[in-house]
């Protein structure tokens, strides 16, 4: 049974706008094109989620196939990564089976560009990797907006610690249409990793792109248009305090656990 957490936003609309929010849900499937190896790794990963999670009556996939019938009554679905957790073929048929011809928004979690759970993040990998992971995803999922019902809705990659000059413009440019916005991405704004303090100790970001992506995170903060932040990684449901605007922090689909967000 899917676990709704909610929030309610008020912006003063003519009719309210219903969104559901859904993050890591950490696929972990192999089959014979993966290899025997990647079937056991497969297996150990399914055991841990299955444990993490309290033994729910629904694996991952049960519960994406839940959330996305339950996803028909929302005007708008965003899943803020993490939908795999390891690169394979067998989590790339299911994805494509449960989400072909579904209408969500998607942006890529960690786990997304991860081959097995243990190796290095890279992102040379992730880069090498975008093309194949976006195939297996409608939309964008670096930079994707749209206005739902009077409410500017963004979804942004920053699922290796980073942002870039490239979503800051799109951002501003979104901004400058006059809607409330709210933000979706993987990693939270406060999470150290995103900051680079301490450094990722396999994720080597240049000065620059340091500089960057505190620059947008700076500004995702004080933007007085972007009313809110949603995003999981952490797999458990908490808030964040970004300046006078909160961040939602959504546990993780494998638990069964959605956020429904509801704007009036
Ligand atoms: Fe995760």
């Amino acid at each position: 049974m899917l676990k709704p957490v909610t929030v309610k936003l008020h912006f003063g609309l003519e009719k309210p706008v219903r969104i559901l929010h859904l993050s890591d849900v950490h696929f972990s499937l192999a089959d014979e094109v993966d290899g025997e190896d990647m079937m056991k790794h497969a297996a150990a990963r399914r055991n841990t989620f299955f444990c993490e999670a309290g033994y729910p009556e629904r694996d991952p996939v049960g519960f994406l196939e839940d959330a996305m019938e339950y996803s028909k009554d929302f005007d708008c679905t965003v899943i803020t990564g993490d939908l795999f957790d390891f690169m394979s073929h067998a989590n790339g048929v299911m994805a494509k089976k449960v989400l072909g011809g579904k209408d969500y928004m998607f942006c890529a979690g960690n786990h997304e560009f991860c081959p097995k759970v243990g190796t290095p993040d890279s992102f040379a990998r992730k880069e090498e990797k975008m093309d194949e992971m976006q195939s297996f995803f409608r939309g964008n999922m670096v930079f994707e907006s749209r206005i739902v019902g009077g409410v500017n809705v963004i979804a942004m990659d920053n699922s290796y610690y980073t942002w870039t000059e490239e979503q800051l413009d799109l951002l501003k440019a979104e901004v400058a249409r006059g809607l409330p916005c709210l933000v979706f991405a993987h990693s939270p704004l406060t999470c150290a990793h995103l900051d680079h303090n301490p450094p990722h100790k396999d994720l080597h970001a240049s000065e620059e792109e340091v500089a960057t992506t505190r620059k947008v995170t700076k500004y995702i903060i004080e933007e007085p248009a972007i009313k809110a932040v949603f995003t999981g990684h952490y797999h458990n449901t908490l808030t964040e305090q970004l300046g006078d605007k909160t961040g939602y922090i959504l546990g993780g689909l494998f638990k069964g656990i959605v956020g429904e967000i509801v704007i009036d």
